[in-house]
């Protein structure tokens, strides 16, 4: 067994790569020239690299020599242009499964990293569910959803389908936001109350190495998340209480987002670096909720998100304190 990654050098990537590495298994690592490898330092003696992009088909299907496996992570959660989000989520994912395809029966596994942005938004009271037909409501989602039809449609090697809701934990520069605001004493409330699901990024790579491997996962599509769902404002409350330290609301009502969302989209496109927010983003902001049900994961593999808000909370905390983040 030979698994090529993507995306190791990011967030999540990163995650899955530790988990690989924990059991032993023999990984390649799709990286840049330009990826930062801060994240993946200790693992580096350990693992081959292959250099090569997603957006270049020849270096993709060099990386694929002698590979048995694919976890196909790498993506693009923001963008400074519309098209961008496109390029990377979809004509990047069709060049993963012409790879694998060019392999002629040699790769037995792709695993691709979705999310629940792909699905579109749902209330507690009717979570997103795998066989529902998808909505996406922001162009992020509808890319990652064009990716998830690059794998079903095409892929000729057994594939699964991953959709993750929010992931947080340690090396997660989103989330970092919201606790910065509370050490600064401001414990946001939105206006829309959005009740989430999420997932902690170490049970989401166990989601992943567990998916490469078991044999009802082939052809599957899941939601890997937490049962437990939250709010913005009870994780700013968990934040707030495990750090000590006492807040002021501040409002943010959809009519403040707006703006300062519009604002953040004009930024960007005048100095082509992508932002956290813009009107792709405002979008996401105002859906009531994002709440996914794990069930068909759970029943098929056996495999369960067991890490709730308050020991997640903990673990981030410590890795962000740890590397001075916070
Ligand atoms: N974070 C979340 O909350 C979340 C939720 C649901 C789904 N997801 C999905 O999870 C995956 C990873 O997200 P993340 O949060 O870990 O993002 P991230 O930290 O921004 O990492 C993105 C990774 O993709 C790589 N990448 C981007 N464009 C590439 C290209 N053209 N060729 C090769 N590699 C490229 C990056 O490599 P470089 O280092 O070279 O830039 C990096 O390793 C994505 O598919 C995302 O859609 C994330």
């Amino acid at each position: 067994m030979k698994i090529l990654l993507t995306g190791a050098s990011g967030f999540v990537g990163s995650h899955i790569l530790d988990s690989l590495c924990a059991r032993g298994l023999a990984t390649v690592l799709l990286l840049r020239p330009t990826s930062n490898k801060q994240f993946i330092a200790s693992h580096l003696p350990d693992v081959e690299l292959r250099s090569g992009s997603i957006g270049d088909p020849e270096s993709l299907r060099q990386a694929m020599a002698g590979i048995t496996h694919v976890i196909h992570c790498a993506g693009a959660t923001r963008a400074s242009r519309v098209s961008g989000f496109y390029e990377v989520n979809q004509g990047g994912t069709r060049n993963v499964v012409a790879a694998v395809n060019g392999q002629a029966g040699r790769v037995q596994r792709l695993v691709h990293i979705s999310s629940l942005a792909a699905a579109g938004p749902a209330l507690p009271e009717a979570p997103a569910r795998e066989d529902a037909p998808p909505h996406p409501i922001s162009e992020y989602g509808k890319s990652k959803l064009a990716g998830e039809l690059e794998v079903s449609n095409h892929c000729q090697a057994a594939y699964v389908i991953l959709r993750p809701p929010a992931v947080y934990g340690p090396r997660d520069a989103e989330f970092l936001r919201l606790f910065k605001a509370v050490k600064n004493h401001v414990l946001p409330k939105p206006g829309t109350a959005q009740t989430l699901s999420l997932v902690f990024v170490k049970d989401l790579a166990e989601a992943v190495v567990t998916c490469l491997q078991h044999p009802a996962a082939a052809g599957k599509t899941y939601f890997v998340a937490a049962r437990e769902t939250v709010t913005a404002r009870r994780m700013a409350d968990e934040i707030a209480a495990q750090m000590k330290v006492w807040t002021v609301p501040l409002p943010l009502p959809t009519a403040l987002l707006w703006p300062i969302c519009l604002a953040q989209e004009v930024m960007s496109r005048l100095t082509g670096k992508p932002s956290v927010l813009g009107l792709q983003k405002f979008a996401e902001l105002r859906a009531p909720g994002w709440v996914c049900d794990p069930t068909r994961l759970e029943q098929e593999t056996g495999y369960a998100c067991a890490t709730t808000l308050k020991p997640g909370i903990t673990a981030a905390l410590a890795w962000y304190r740890q590397q001075h983040w916070l």
